[in-house]
């Protein structure tokens, strides 16, 4: 059975991984920079590149010795590309090389956002996932950086059916929690204070533009929390206030979700990216399922974030159906 070493640093979050042939995670470490943002409240590309150079051999030495795998067990390598910071997408794609040409052995770009589509179809000791094909399925990409909506006729067929107009829902997130003075990245602490709030307290409008089509906007959202927040300056129910926005966010890529399913039919979906971590959106879009008879795939916490095995298991399929690169793949901050 083939393996690829994997390798993601597209934004703030180095992770590298072993991923076999079915899909199965040999191993996978990541390493994430919070500390090193939090008092700018973001990601600041230069910091985000060093911090990538410093931690990425400790990290791949490591990941090499608990999975007990040599050099010589790796098939090929895969990369991410594209999109993402310039400066960081450049340090995964060196090293790629410099690995690729001291070991003598293939390499493979991947697109991050592909990345996260094939998410759910990892498995490792302590997850299965239940349903094995992509084929014919509506996935809900949600992240820092990306609100999109597809229709996956098969792996690497992918047909945009919206996307945000504005803000990503993660940014929304991170935004809000910024207005606050919650630590960054915003959208896991409010998620965590939401558990203790009323999503009743405050009703935010919910960016859902036009019913009937996919496209959604969270500025109008997020200019509402800036003037409630400003209104209401010895603010103490932060946890309802935080479930409130956390509600309309969630309200907002459901209605998108339901859409989906009216308009395609389809009955096997996807839910992905570092905002389906949010343990709102899971519980809520779960229930959607179980109501309407449809199969929803939502990746375990460890493959929502950024990480290196989507890369990896996105880098096999490429691989098996002959779509290696070679040493001159180029690394681009734009959706390649
Ligand atoms: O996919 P990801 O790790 O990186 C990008 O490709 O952007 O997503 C990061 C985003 C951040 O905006 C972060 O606040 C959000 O995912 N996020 C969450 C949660 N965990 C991560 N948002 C809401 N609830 C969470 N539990
Ligand atoms: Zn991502």
């Amino acid at each position: 059975m083939k393996v690829t070493l994997a390798i993601e640093t597209s934004c703030d979050d180095t992770s590298v991984a072993l991923v076999r042939q079915d899909g199965f995670v040999l191993g996978i470490l990541s390493s994430h920079q919070n500390e090193f943002h939090q008092k700018f409240g973001g990601v600041v590309p230069e910091i985000a590149s060093r911090q990538h150079v410093m931690q990425f051999f400790p990290l791949l030495e490591k990941l090499m010795a608990e999975a007990q795998i040599l050099s010589q067990q790796v098939d090929f390598i895969s990369v991410t590309t594209s999109p993402g910071l310039m400066g960081s997408l450049l340090v995964g794609v060196t090293a790629a090389k410099s690995l690729a040409f001291a070991w003598g052995k293939p390499i493979v770009g991947v697109n991050h956002l592909e990345g996260h589509l094939m998410a759910p179809f990892l498995w490792d000791p302590t997850h299965t996932p239940l349903s094995t094909t992509v084929e014919n399925s509506v996935a809900l990409s949600v992240s820092g950086g990306h609100t999109e909506i597809y229709f996956i006729r098969k792996f690497g067929t992918y047909e945009l059916l919206g996307k945000t107009r504005d803000d990503a829902a993660g940014e929304a997130f991170d935004k809000f929690a910024k207005m606050l003075g919650l630590p960054f990245p915003g959208g896991v602490e409010v998620d965590r204070l939401s558990a203790f709030g009323n999503p009743k307290y405050h009703d935010f409008p919910r960016g859902i533009l036009d019913e009937n089509k996919f496209e959604t906007s969270f500025s109008g959202l997020k200019s509402s929390a800036q003037r409630f927040i400003a209104d209401h300056a010895d603010l103490t129910r932060v946890s309802d206030l935080c479930a409130s926005f956390q509600e309309a966010i969630v309200d907002t890529l459901l209605q998108k979700l339901e859409l989906a399913r009216q308009k395609t039919g389809a009955m096997q979906f996807i839910l992905t990216g570092g905002v389906s971590a949010n343990s709102r959106l899971r519980q809520k879009s779960s229930e959607w399922a179980k109501a309407n008879h449809v199969l929803l795939l939502i990746p375990p916490l460890r493959y929502c974030t950024d990480n290196a095995a989507m890369i990896g298991w996105v880098g096999m399929k490429k691989f098996l159906l002959g779509q290696a690169d070679d040493i001159h793949v180029k690394a681009s901050p734009h959706n390649l």
